[in-house]
């Protein structure tokens, strides 16, 4: 029989470019995806923008361009990624969408008629200067617990502390860098208590992983608390009936968006029903591939809603852990943060699908793209044994037999072999333990090399009388070499196309794995993929290091908007020209006539430097004798209206009385290089 099964994707973020850890999520759907159709199950697999919310509309801001146009400029880029990657969509759309205004719009009437939502009175931080309320992220401080500064409102980077952002001391708005006042706002709550059964039984009834059950379930300990569910303008989303200036939360129309892109897909094909997948009765299959950072909203916000507003619930939730390049967090300094596309401007997308393929398992563990490993593997798996085998046998059928394959299999019990493990391999792809998929096809490429070794097809050749065993075993191999097609063809969907146009075959389906390819011509064969030269990858961490300045510039994608933003790069190289030296005061002055300027008098061990620095608002020349600061010690020297200047003096702060200049700890001596 075959299923009707509804596939997403998380939607990402509008506001930034795709990274490879996005991939995992993207290859590992698609994968399971592309499976689903080769075994003739009637799937669909969408997705969409997730394009509201306050970090998407500030970006706007900032770019000097409306929300919409930010997010149709996104839309264009990520689907240009993700077609790259060969991530097969049936539908990619947009939150931002009519239809999902409709269904974000119907849930709510549902959930509020049903006496679902209820309002309260809150009180949050709001920034007086751009008249708007503040997110946690957006606002910054000095973290309570260890002081640190420069901290997020609801976690601290350096102590790992979680607070909440009224706790920061210090606190500005990251959006204009006033001091935050608190102020009232009606907000409408989602009563997320209604459904703690429901959901603690939904939890444990095998549509999770029991690892992810198990950290759901600390959310019943301390009592399901209702959901915000709305946002004061301004704001980029759409609008609650009823409530003017008052939007729904991005998160509330989010994955409502998965909805909103399938009837879309309806829309425009009419054998394909809405609600035969997402009404309460409905036996079609439906599944959310997500990473574990987004679990609480698909394992209990988001089934709640549904069934609140009278929806089916989803089959399973898929859930990966994050990706880590070279055993750590991705990196924008180490050059480990890679875009989609700037690995597609180095690499093969093919290389990469397999690499996470054959790393990946059903559970949350993290993963990690270790790029030496990456290289190794893609090599020896793909084109060391798995291309190879083609590139063995072709030339014979080609130069020898026109082409044409055997009428009969040289080794019919190999052969059933290879077709035996289909169903096993099959089986892990289909429970998503792609790595021990990968891992039997490998073992397979194994044995089909170690037939051609045995064979010996160039010693045959040379043999008198021996064009029929000839021409069998190079078919033989070539058979081989197509059901190891089959078997990856939803990893590398690009390659196998090649595959099947060099057999000259109709696209293959897992069902052909089944049956030999006998008597048949095939092309002349064209290498299916290259290796992968190291120094590509190494261009591709450079290339992404280099990157580093137009991702800093603009506020990350969840992140608060930088006050001060980090300027152009400069190379190491660059740096390592400032000669930086610990200098001792010997002696300050006031100026005559100068009214920013003091004169220094600097010892850096043995050299003395004369030097004027603006910092008289700051500090009275008595306040520096004796003082140990740092200074530019090769600054070319400068002639000023008062003498000579010979380097100057690293100070921080915005100016006027806010000026502090660098003093090195205890022990520190003159003339100390600083690196
Ligand atoms: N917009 C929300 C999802 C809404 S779904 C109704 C979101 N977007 S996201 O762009 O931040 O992330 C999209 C998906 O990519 C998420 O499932 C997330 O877990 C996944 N990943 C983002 N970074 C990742 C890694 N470094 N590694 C693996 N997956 C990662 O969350
Ligand atoms: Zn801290």
């Amino acid at each position: 029989m075959t299923r009707k099964i509804l596939v997403t994707s998380a939607l990402p973020y509008a506001n930034g470019p795709i990274h490879i850890g996005h991939m995992v999520e993207y290859i590992q759907t698609d994968i399971w995806v592309r499976l689903q159709k080769m075994r003739g199950n009637e799937c669909y697999y969408v997705c969409a923008d997730d394009a509201h919310g306050t970090p998407i509309m500030l970006r706007a801001r900032q770019e000097g361009i409306t929300p919409k146009e930010l997010i149709s400029r996104v839309a264009t880029e990520h689907q240009a990624d993700f077609a790259d990657f060969n991530v097969g969509f049936d539908n990619y759309y947009s939150t931002h969408s009519e239809e999902n205004h409709y269904f974000a719009t119907l849930i709510y009437q549902r959930l509020l008629d049903a006496g679902h939502i209820h309002s309260k009175t809150i009180t949050q931080a709001y920034d007086p200067k751009e008249q708007m309320f503040l997110p946690d992220r957006f606002i910054r401080g000095e973290c309570p617990k260890c002081g640190a500064a420069d901290q997020y409102g609801d976690n601290c980077e350096k102590c790992g502390a979680t607070y909440a952002p009224t706790d920061l001391k210090n606190a500005v708005s990251a959006v204009s860098g006033v001091t935050p006042v608190e102020k009232d706002s009606e907000h409408l709550f989602f009563k997320l208590g209604d459904f703690e059964e429901m959901l603690q039984q939904w939890i444990h009834a095998g549509h999770l992983d029991p690892t992810v059950a198990n950290k759901l379930d600390e959310w019943f300990d301390a009592g399901l608390q209702d959901w915000d569910i709305s946002r004061d303008a301004p704001y980029f989303g759409f609008e609650i009936p009823g409530h003017p200036g008052k939007y729904f939360y991005v998160w509330l129309d989010a994955p409502i968006g998965y909805m909103a892109s399938f009837e879309n897909l309806c829309d425009r094909t009419p054998t394909l029903d809405f609600d035969d997948y997402w009404n309460r009765e409905s036996s079609a299959e439906l599944y959310h591939f997500i990473g574990k950072d987004i679990m609480n909203f698909h394992g209990l916000f988001w089934p709640a809603t549904l069934a609140g507003a009278g929806f089916r619930m989803p089959t399973a939730l898929f859930i990966h852990g994050f990706l880590t390049v070279d055993g750590h967090k991705m990196s924008k300094s180490r050059g480990t943060f890679i875009k989609a596309r700037t690995y597609l401007q180095h690499l093969n997308p093919e290389y990469l699908r397999y690499y996470f393929a054959a790393k990946l398992g059903s559970g949350v563990d993290d993963i990690d793209l270790n790029l030496e490993d990456f290289a190794q593997r893609v090599n020896s798996d793909l084109v060391g044994k798995f291309v190879n085998i083609a590139s063995r046998c072709a030339g014979f059928i080609n130069k020898r037999f026109e082409g044409k394959l055997a009428d009969k299999l040289h080794d019919e019990t190999l052969f059933q072999e290879f077709v035996a493990a289909g169903d096993a391999i099959a089986d892990h792809f289909e429970a998503r333990e792609y790595s021990r998929a990968v891992r039997e096809i490998m073992a397979l490429a194994d044995k089909a090399n170690q037939y051609v070794d045995e064979m010996q097809p160039w010693v045959v050749a040379k043999q008198e009388g021996k064009d029929d065993e000839l021409q069998q075993i190079c078919s033989m191999g070539i058979n081989l070499f197509r059901l190891l097609a089959i078997y990856l063809k939803p990893v590398l969907p690009t390659t196998i196309e090649a595959a099947e146009s060099f057999l000259q075959i109709r696209p293959l389906s897992w069902d052909d794995h089944k049956a030999p390819l006998l008597e048949h011509e095939i092309s002349k064969y064209k290498p299916l993929m290259t290796r992968v030269d190291s120094k590509q990858v190494e261009a591709m961490v450079e290339d992404s290091k280099q990157d580093l300045s137009s991702i800093e510039k603009a506020p990350a994608a969840a992140g608060p908007l930088a006050n001060d933003p980090v300027s152009d790069l400069i190379s190491f190289d660059e740096f390592a020209k400032i000669d930086l030296r610990i200098a001792k005061i010997v002696e300050a002055a006031h100026v005559e006539g100068a009214d920013k300027l003091l004169q220094l008098t600097l010892d850096i061990g043995g050299e003395t430097r004369n030097v004027f620095a603006g910092i008289k608002s700051a500090y009275a020349p008595e306040d520096l004798q004796g003082k140990l600061t740092v200074m530019v010690a090769n600054l070319a020297p400068r002639k000023m209206r008062f003498g000579i200047s010979e380097g100057m003096v690293l100070a921080a702060g915005p100016g006027g009385e806010d000026l502090f200049i660098l003093t090195p700890d205890e022990g520190a001596q003159p003339g100390m290089r600083v690196k």
